[in-house]
C-alpha cells in the first residue's frame, strides 16, 4: 500500500481531543491541501478560515449547543449530551470552510466535501487528528450568525459550508469498517 492509500485507510473520527495546538508549520501545510482542491470549473467558492481562537470556539459550541437544545426533535441533541454535551470535543483549531451563497447549491457543496476531505487526509497524514463537523453550522442558525461572520472574517456574500476539527487524540478509535459490499462490478 503506497503512502496516500495508507493516509485515506488510516484517518477516522477524533471525537476526544486533548487540546494542545498543533504548529503553524502543519497547519499551513493543511491550509494549502485545502486551497489545493479541485472544484467545478476552478470557480474556488470557498474561503478556508484556519480558527486557533479558543475563545471563539468555545463561544460557536455554546451556540451550536444552544441551537440544538432548541430543536424541535430531542433526539439529537439527547445523542449529542449522551456522549459528553460535545461538539468540538475539546479541539484546539478547526478549519472553517465558507462557501459562496449560491441558489441552487448542488455543485458548491461538492466542492465543499472536496476541500474538507483534502484537510482531513492532509491533518492524517502529519499525525493530526481530526473529524468533519458539519454541526458546526448550527452557530450559525440563529441571532449569533451576523457576530461569528464578523469575527471569522468571511467574505461579503459567504455563508459556514462545514468544519474540520483538528488536534491530537486523547483518546484514539479505529476507521468504520469497510463494506465491499457498497462496490458494484460491472464486467
Ligand atoms: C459531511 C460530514 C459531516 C459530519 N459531521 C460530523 C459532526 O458534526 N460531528 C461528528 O462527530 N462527526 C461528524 N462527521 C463524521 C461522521 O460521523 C464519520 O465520518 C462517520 O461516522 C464514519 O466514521 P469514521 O470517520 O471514523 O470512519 C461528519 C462526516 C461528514 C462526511
Amino acid at each position: 500500500m503506497n503512502e496516500t492509500l495508507k493516509t485515506i485507510a488510516e484517518r477516522y473520527s477524533c471525537r476526544d481531543f486533548d487540546g494542545v495546538m498543533p504548529p503553524d508549520g502543519d497547519l499551513r501545510a493543511i491550509a494549502q491541501a485545502a486551497i489545493q482542491a479541485p472544484s467545478g470549473t476552478n470557480r474556488q467558492h470557498w474561503q478556508i478560515i484556519v480558527v486557533k481562537n479558543r475563545q471563539l470556539l468555545a463561544d460557536m459550541e455554546a451556540e451550536g449547543l444552544k441551537m440544538l437544545a432548541a430543536m424541535e426533535d430531542p433526539s439529537f441533541y439527547q445523542r449529542i449530551m449522551s456522549r459528553g454535551g460535545k461538539l468540538f470535543y475539546n479541539a484546539p483549531c478547526m478549519v472553517l470552510i465558507a462557501v459562496k451563497e449560491a441558489q441552487p447549491k448542488g455543485a458548491e457543496l461538492i466542492d465543499l466535501g472536496i476541500v474538507a476531505q483534502n484537510v482531513a487526509l492532509a491533518a492524517t497524514s502529519l499525525g493530526i487528528a481530526n473529524v468533519h463537523c458539519g454541526l458546526v453550522s448550527l452557530a450559525f442558525a440563529g441571532e449569533k450568525a451576523p457576530e461569528f461572520k464578523k469575527r471569522l472574517q468571511f467574505p461579503e456574500g459567504y455563508e459556514c459550508g462545514m468544519g474540520v476539527l483538528l488536534g491530537y487524540a486523547k483518546t484514539t478509535k479505529a476507521p468504520h469498517e469497510p463494506n465491499p459490499e457498497k462496490i458494484t462490478w460491472i464486467e
